[in-house]
């Protein structure tokens, strides 16, 4: 059995026996042990400890790597991405530099119609390809987990097409994938004024197959004012509950049209966004069940103000962070840079940032069990830190490459 301890680690980050969803409070609390081994077997995390509690280990691994200075952190978990796309949108992006905004550009069939355009032109193994790469790229930059929608098809055809490309990424991928229905993104030119033909086309062809075929894990609606009405987004997910999918919703983004209510009564698991929000959105929030998953990288690129994490942790909220990895409002799928903007312009702890990007985003994919800690039994999902003096310089040094190397499954990259 292959197996590997790491010895003289620094600081050995979020150890945990037990998983709890954080909130409020719990979030800044952050369990470490200094000057720490780590014993992986195969792919698991075996066993840790402090230096001096490794004489009383009976069975030492054979491979001994020495790791003085650097750390160790799980890898992340990024639990809100549209890694499938056909292409990039800079065009789009001059466009905003000189004053156009996000819903100018999409009114004009830009946005999401453009990218749904150019999918449905794109061939599967063309897309795979392409989300193969990116995956490749994230995972390079610490991420050991993903959820992947839909949402760039818009017909039957295109929407089966993307689900397909995330099955296959699951199948050939070490990192763990989660797939997400969004087909209800935006609505096709040809259905901007009938969109119950659209809901009907969403219901009674797509969900049929995509649960025939278990291509999705979850159900997601963009409810947002000139997409999806918080009617409409329930009646959608209704229909995916009954397939077995759970929400996870795109809400408050640019406006609050009670969006939270409705995913609150529908159980999200997640409700993603969030940069715009009133103050009764925010105490409810805080008291429900569902995660609060603050995308701060596309408040950045739409040069909107960010998402209200103190007042939302205050509130006692769950909160995790994620990238929203997408070729129109975040074209970047780095969890390190989220987790630095999280600190510098949310305010929030580094303690916190980090917890959210973990042990809170595998919640937000349910995947606490066997990811989102230094837990024994759970996969040896790891960063390896380049030598570094504290925990809060990996947020402080936005934009430095601090890491040394990635392990995935008991696998270096
Ligand atoms: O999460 N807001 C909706 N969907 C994506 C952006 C989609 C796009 O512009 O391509 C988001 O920001
Ligand atoms: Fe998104």
């Amino acid at each position: 059995m292959p197996s590997l301890l790491f010895t003289n680690i620094k600081l050995l980050a979020n150890t945990r026996s037990e998983n709890q969803l954080l909130r409020g409070k719990a979030l800044a609390e952050l369990p470490c042990i200094e000057n720490a081994y780590l014993i992986i077997e195969d792919e698991h995390i075996a066993q840790y400890g402090t230096m001096d509690e490794l004489s009383s280990v009976s069975h030492k691994p054979q491979t001994v790597d020495d790791i003085a200075g650097q750390m160790i952190l799980p890898a992340w978990c990024d639990s809100h991405t549209h890694l499938v796309f056909a292409a990039s949108r800079e065009n789009e992006f001059i466009d905003k530099i000189k004053g156009a905004s996000y819903a100018d550009i999409a009114a004009k069939g830009g946005g999401i119609l453009n990218s749904a355009k150019k999918l449905n032109e794109t061939t599967e193994d063309a897309l795979f390809d392409l989300a193969w790469k990116r995956l490749e790229e994230v995972s390079r930059m610490g991420t050991g987990a993903i959820e992947i929608k839909s949402g760039y098809g818009l017909t039957t055809d295109g929407e089966l097409k993307m689900l397909r490309v995330i099955k296959r990424l699951k199948e050939r991928s070490h990192l763990s994938i989660k797939a997400t229905f969004l087909g209800a993104h935006t609505y096709p030119a040809g259905y901007k004024e009938d969109h119950q033909g659209y809901i009907d086309c969403i219901i009674n062809e797509m969900l049929p197959v995509i649960a025939k075929e278990k291509l999705a894990d979850y159900i997601d609606v963009f409810c947002e004012t000139g997409f999806f009405s918080p009617v409409e987004t329930e009646t959608i997910c209704r229909a995916g509950k009954s397939y077995g999918l759970k929400p996870k919703l795109h809400v408050n983004q640019l406006n609050s049209i009670g969006g939270i209510e409705k995913g609150i009564n529908l159980k999200a698991i997640s409700l993603d966004h969030l940069e715009t929000m009133t103050i009764d959105d925010i105490e409810r929030i805080s008291s429900s069940d569902s995660i609060g998953t603050l995308l701060p990288s596309a408040a950045f690129f739409l040069r909107m103000p960010f998402q209200p994490a103190r007042a939302l942790i205050d509130a006692g909220a769950a909160i995790a962070l994620a990238t929203d990895y997408n070729p129109g409002s975040s074209p970047s799928g780095n969890m390190n840079l989220v987790i630095a903007m999280s600190c510098i312009q949310m305010k929030m702890l580094p303690e916190e940032a980090i917890n959210a990007a973990t042990i809170n985003g595998a919640y937000a994919m349910e995947l606490q069990q066997e990811l989102g800690s230094i837990t024994i039994g759970k996969k040896a999902n790891i960063i390896l830190t380049k030598p570094v003096p504290s925990l809060a310089y990996i947020p402080y040094s936005f934009g430095s490459d601090l890491i040394d190397k990635v392990m995935i499954r008991g696998k270096w990259l």
